[in-house]
């Protein structure tokens, strides 16, 4: 199969928030995209309602069958070049609820791997494609967060697994995976509702952000500049001075 620079892409995690917004992108870019999740009938309104959203899956990514379920929608293609996970969640945690932690770890950490290395094998065995998997990681990588543990474990996690993958394609001497890392700040989706975090932006925004990114193969972004300058900032702030502030 010869996909040569045909833009078909598929997006887990599209049932809302960014991931919907980016499928909707992608289509109006003339992407040709297949989107999963868990809930069916949005699943299915989506692939119904909008052009250029052409299939479905339903697919849980912490069900060890899920990697299955991606292939079957790779196969629905017939072929991808754009892999993009969306699919995550996470709580403020401070009474350690571990259902919510080992939920967070599981679904960011244990499914993200499940996916992504299923998209990897994927491009690796078919090196006339022009392959890119794109992950939401999140500015909360940038240090341990007090206020939500896992989350932000879970997205250093899946980072550092990003990194990992580009310098296993040079490994492997591979040279038809992309690899992008993108980092967003606060962004107004049903992910922080309720929540009186400052600076939120716009879930569609964001969206036009990413896929721009995307498109031209950028390897990592932070979206969007004030969030670049508070990371800027958090870096350069000491661990034994980082661990006494009350961030949240
Ligand atoms: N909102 C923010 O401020 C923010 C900031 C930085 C990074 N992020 C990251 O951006 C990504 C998208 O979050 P969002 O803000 O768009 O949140 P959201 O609106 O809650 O969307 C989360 C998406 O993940 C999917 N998902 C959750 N559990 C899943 C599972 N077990 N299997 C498959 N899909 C699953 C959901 O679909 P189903 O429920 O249908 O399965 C939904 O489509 C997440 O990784 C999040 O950590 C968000």
């Amino acid at each position: 199969m010869d996909l040569g620079n045909n833009k078909s892409a598929i997006v887990m995690g599209a049932t809302s928030g960014i991931g919907y917004e980016v499928a909707k992108v992608l289509a109006q870019h003339g992407w040709r995209v297949a989107v999963a999740g868990r809930r069916e009938s949005i699943l299915a309104a989506m692939t119904a309602k909008t052009d250029g959203i052409v299939a479905y899956e339903v697919i849980d990514v912490t069900a060890p069958h899920a990697a299955e379920s991606l292939r079957r929608l790779i196969d629905k293609m017939g072929g991808i070049s754009l892999y993009f996970h969306s699919s995550g969640i996470g709580y403020q945690n401070t009474q350690l609820d571990a259902e919510r932690e080992l939920s967070t770890i599981s679904t960011n950490c244990l499914g993200m791997a499940r996916l992504v290395g299923e998209a990897f094998r994927y491009f690796e065995t078919h090196p006339e494609t022009d392959g890119q998997i794109a992950v939401i990681s999140s500015i909360a990588r940038t240090k341990g967060l007090g206020a939500a543990p896992a989350y932000s474990a879970s997205k250093r996690f899946t980072s550092h697994y990003l990194e990992s993958l580009c310098q296993l394609t040079a490994i492997k001497g591979i040279r038809n995976i992309h690899i992008t890392d993108i980092r967003p700040g606060f962004v107004k989706t049903p992910l922080i509702e309720g929540s009186r975090f400052p600076m939120q932006l716009d879930a569609a925004e964001v969206a036009a952000c990413i896929v721009r990114a995307v498109e031209r193969k950028r390897s990592v972004i932070t979206v969007n500049w004030l969030y670049r300058l508070l990371v800027f900032f958090w870096q350069l702030i000491p661990r034994c001075l980082w661990v006494r502030m009350k961030v949240r």
